[in-house]
């Protein structure tokens, strides 16, 4: 049987991890994961749907591949736009296949019955569709890491709930739950033992987590009890949850790294009223501050998106004022994005994509700014990093607060050490540093 794979993944965490358990679910039915997409008899694109532009580089790709491929090779469309367009992707688009992120269990059985026949790839009769919710938590998988990785990500949950009016995600994910917390902790130990130091817990909104009478606070505790595992971060923290006691309690603990990835959207009440985000810009300002004087050292990143309907020049200058007042180390900016199924369709009269463009350029200048400002800031400043690799005769190391640094020391270091650099300069938006002895 033909049964080289090679995985293709777009979007966010979630799909990056969903292309662990992928891979993990075919290898242990004998499937073999192959380097080079030339080699694959099977390539399966993890997608997003999260915006359209999204959508198209995918499809775009589907019908390069299926042009190359001459009927030889099963292409399968995996991941929310397999949940998004079910069968339309083999009526319309000619994937040989369709699974969406809670059907990955079903992939060896429907791979093989795509491949017996005489090892004729992909064969007109039987493209399988799979895109029902069975709210799969994939208990029992256990994704291995990159040899020599020292950093790891971990799903806690998948999902969400919360049905922000612009957003696709509870539509194409289903519905939130949390993964029991026994399987994570063991999910950790499995990265701690393989070398990983450096732990991210990923989910849409990681606050929302409980299980067996712990919350996210309660998680973080007992993740900070492995040994081997020296640095911990999660994204998404949605704002609406990110409580006076959730501050205190990261405050607390030994292993939180101080980056926090806070989505504002907008600056406007009356946009984030319609976005259905349930905070005000007011109520957003405080817990900055708040996290700001009890965390000092923490790193602040956001997403903005402009153009959503109804926002007016009014309403998108408030955004700037936001962003000028927090000073975000970094944002992920878009274009709002019509999504089906998603409650802010009805909501008129939208945004001509050509001021919105235009907001969106005017944003990306000042944050870009700030950006560069934050960074140069950091020049003469030491840090605690964590070497994570090398490249030629540079090592590359990550503050805790979630940043690059670049060590031209010509004497690469081992990964997974934690080493004090003090930052001489910037080259670009990276920083440049240098070693100081007193190593931790
Ligand atoms: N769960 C995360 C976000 C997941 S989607 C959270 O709540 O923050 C990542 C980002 O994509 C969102 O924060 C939003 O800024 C952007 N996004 C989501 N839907 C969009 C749409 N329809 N158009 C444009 N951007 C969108
Ligand atoms: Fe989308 Fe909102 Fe859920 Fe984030 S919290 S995934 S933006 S619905
Ligand atoms: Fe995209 Fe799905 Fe993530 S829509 S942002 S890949 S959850």
């Amino acid at each position: 049987m033909k049964n080289n794979f090679y995985i293709i993944t777009y979007g966010c965490q979630m799909n990056h991890y969903d292309a662990g358990i992928v891979k993990e679910i075919l290898q242990q039915e004998g499937f073999q994961p192959v380097s080079n997409e030339n080699e694959a008899d099977i390539i399966l694109l993890i997608t997003c749907s999260v915006r359209a532009h999204a959508e198209a580089r995918a499809l775009g790709r589907l019908a390069s591949l299926k042009r190359k491929s001459n009927g030889n090779r099963v292409v399968g469309i995996l991941g929310c736009m397999a949940q998004n367009y079910q069968r339309r992707l083999i009526d319309e688009f000619g994937a040989d296949l369709v699974v969406g992120p809670d059907g990955y269990r079903q992939l060896p059985s429907l791979l093989k019955a795509c491949l017996t026949a005489e090892n004729k790839l992909a064969v007109g009769g039987r493209r399988p569709v799979v895109g029902g919710f069975l709210k799969e938590c994939y208990e029992g998988i256990l994704p291995k890491p990159e040899p020599k990785a020292v950093r790891g990500f971990v799903s806690i949950m998948r999902g969400c709930d919360n049905f922000c009016s612009y957003c696709i995600v509870p539509y194409v994910r289903g519905r939130e739950r949390s993964r029991d917390y026994k399987d994570i902790i063991k999910e950790i130990e499995f990265l701690a033992k393989s070398g990983v130091k450096d732990i991210t817990l990923i989910g849409q909104n990681v606050l929302a987590y409980h299980s067996g009478g712990l919350d996210f606070g309660g998680l973080l505790k007992e993740v900070e009890k492995i040994s081997g595992i020296e640095w911990i971060r999660f994204v998404t923290a949605h704002p609406k949850d990110f409580s006076e006691p959730v501050i205190e309690t990261l405050a607390n603990l030994k292993k939180f790294c101080p980056c926090l990835h806070l989505p504002l959207q907008s600056g406007s009440n009356r946009i984030l009223a319609l976005m259905r985000r349930h905070y005000t810009k007011e109520e957003f300002l405080k817990k900055i501050k708040l996290t700001r004087a009890l965390i000092p050292e923490v790193s602040f990143t956001t997403d903005l998106m402009v153009g959503f309907p109804t926002e007016t020049d009014e309403d998108f200058s408030e955004t700037l004022t936001m962003v000028e007042e927090i000073r975000f180390d970094f944002a992920y900016m878009f274009q709002y994005s019509p999504r089906p199924q998603t409650a802010a369709l009805k909501i008129k009269p939208e945004v001509d994509p050509k001021v919105a463009h235009s907001r969106l350029e005017q944003l990306i200048k000042v944050q870009s700014r700030i950006t560069k400002e934050n960074t140069e800031r950091l020049i003469g400043k030491e840090f605690l990093a964590m070497v994570e690799g090398s490249k030629g005769s540079q090592t590359l190391a990550r503050t805790k607060t979630n940043k690059i640094v670049v060590l031209d020391n010509g004497k690469p270091q081992a990964e997974g050490e934690i080493i004090k650099v003090k930052i001489i300069g910037v080259r670009g938006w990276t920083l440049v540093g240098e070693e100081k002895k007193e190593a931790k």
